[in-house]
């Protein structure tokens, strides 16, 4: 594998992303807590950092660990530590450099720029440039602007870049990388979706003793469907999946996921506890208070169904690599914004072991690895769901009538996002019933009645998002149709905030 020591750049998940696309593992380390170089170890990689290698409170962690024992690659600010650490010199450049340059010198003789073109594109990102390389070290590729666009250290394979090869502008990068990781570093190209099942498989038998009876919470999406696969592969009816109806799911939605489920041949229990959800939600209208009431009501439901499990010891869970990845704070600490994700509390309360099966995916690899598990479309390429579920789309309190009123609104604009080939396009998409009524004339009457509107948003991380320009004569027809189905809304809206400034949910 390939180790990453994060200085904590924005783009140091996508380097991982760029080797295991070349079907090696990696794992991101904060340079805090960087590993001992062990036999499995075939490289290394130092990301960029928002800090400056003159700023004396920069990272600077010793590297005489790594350095010439294994082939070592820094990117940016990782470029940048390396030469100062040998000797060299870094200081501010006199023009800013951010954004497209053009490589205009390049050592044909370099392993790391084996086969790169002259005048192929580079994405630069700094404000530092180094002035001087340290003795021993040689220019493998300038641009007008840096002269040091990439090194090699002589007598060790230790190369440093001022561009940044893991973002897609960098039309090169990808060609950068494979050299690195395949060709200096000696890596196999065989992390592949069908060697991880392979491997995770064996894992797991390994893992869980003979007897041992596993509890697994579903909840439809991809990451705890893929999760129950793989687990039901390794030790069968031994996993007992739970998939509990809040109440505040999608139309019909508790009944088609345990029917995908049961298909699949899962061990699944489904759990109507709608009444208790709502009897906790009684009242509530802030969305904090409404999070915690659905996810004290959970822990409590799922706590009394996993008691009815005989010998269970472990708690399987879809955690996947976003979620462990720790993040280096380089700038201060991260704010919340949303008490989100992750239901907290369930392990301790539990006493039992976890297991986390897709700790080490990024999620288009958990599809990859659901795809080659068999699992279906519909719960492979399905738009993400918060936990709360219709509960934080309800603006304001919930009741019964309003989720019924919510889910029939919100399956019109689903299915007909489906109906017109757009459901692949978007993210995610629902609708948000709002705490406000419109007048309105229906044949000779007045109406005075709810609002909905609709959201729908083109995202790849749901970390920011833009509206999903979605065409006129599709949103006249879902607008029609709510209309004229839905009793009780006279007034469709659309939305049409990015995220940010706005978040994807209302609440
Ligand atoms: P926002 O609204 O913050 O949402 O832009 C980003 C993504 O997170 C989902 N979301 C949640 N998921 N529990 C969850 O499990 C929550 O409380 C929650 N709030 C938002 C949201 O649907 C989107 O995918």
């Amino acid at each position: 594998q390939i180790l990453i020591l994060d200085f904590g750049s924005q783009y140091t998940q996508l380097i991982a992303r760029r080797i295991r696309e070349l079907n090696v593992y990696c794992e991101i380390h904060p340079y805090t807590s960087a590993p001992d170089l062990t036999e499995d170890i075939r490289g290394v990689v130092l990301s960029g950092s928002p800090c400056s290698v003159r700023d004396p409170e920069a990272p600077n962690p010793d590297l005489s660990r790594y350095l010439g024992r294994v082939p070592v690659l820094g990117v940016c600010y990782g470029a940048q530590l390396l030469a100062q650490q040998g000797g060299g010199e870094v200081l501010p450049a006199t023009i800013r450099e951010y954004g497209r340059a053009r490589l205009t010198h390049l050592d044909p003789a370099s392993a790391l720029m084996r086969e790169l073109t002259l005048d192929s594109q580079v994405w630069m990102s700094h404000g530092d440039t180094i002035s001087r390389l340290p003795a021993g070290y040689d220019i493998i590729a300038g641009t007008p602007e840096v002269a040091v666009a990439a090194y090699h250290v002589q007598g060790q394979q230790t190369y440093g870049i001022q561009f940044h090869p893991e973002v897609t502008h960098s039309s090169e990068g990808k060609l950068l990388m494979r050299n690195f990781v395949l060709d200096i570093c000696g890596c196999a190209a065989d992390w592949t979706p069908e060697h991880f099942v392979d491997s995770m498989v064996l894992a797991l038998q390994n893992t869980i003793g003979p007897n041992d009876q596993v509890i697994l919470g579903l909840s439809g999406g991809v990451d705890s469907s893929v999760a129950a696969l793989l687990l039901h592969r390794a030790i069968g009816p031994r996993l007992h999946g739970i998939f509990v109806n809040n109440g505040l799911l999608r139309q019909d939605e508790y009944e088609d996921v345990l029917h995908s489920y049961k298909d699949l041949g899962l061990n699944v229990r489904g759990v109507d506890a709608s009444q208790e959800f709502y009897a906790g939600l009684a009242g509530l209208s802030d969305p904090e208070l409404k999070r915690k009431a659905i996810g004290r009501t959970f822990i409590e439901v799922f706590d009394r169904e996993a008691q009815k499990v005989d010998g269970a010891r472990w708690l399987a869970q879809g955690t996947i690599y976003p979620d462990v990845i720790e993040s280096v704070s380089v700038k201060g600490p991260a704010v919340t914004i949303k008490s989100h994700h992750n239901v907290g509390g369930l392990p301790d309360k539990m006493n039992l072991k976890i297991v986390e099966p897709l700790r080490a995916l990024f999620k288009d690899e958990v599809r990859l690895v659901g795809d080659a598990l068999g699992l279906p479309h519909n719960i492979l390429h399905r738009h993400p769901f918060p936990g709360p579920g219709l509960g934080i789309r309800i603006l304001g309190d919930i009741t019964p009538q309003k989720v019924a009123l919510l889910q029939r609104a919100d399956a019109i604009f689903i299915n007909g996002l489906k109906d017109y080939g757009l459901y692949d396009q978007v993210w995610q998409a629902g609708v948000m019933l709002l705490p406000i009524q419109s007048v309105g004339v229906m044949g000779d009457e007045r109406t005075y009645e709810q609002v909905v509107a609709l959201r729908a948003v083109t995202s790849v991380d749901g970390m920011t998002a833009d509206w999903a320009h979605l065409p006129y004569d599709f949103l006249a027809d879902v607008s029609n149709k709510i209309i004229n189905q839905v009793r009780g809304i006279n007034r469709v809206v659309y939305d049409i905030s990015s995220k940010p400034p706005a978040t994807i949910e209302w609440e």
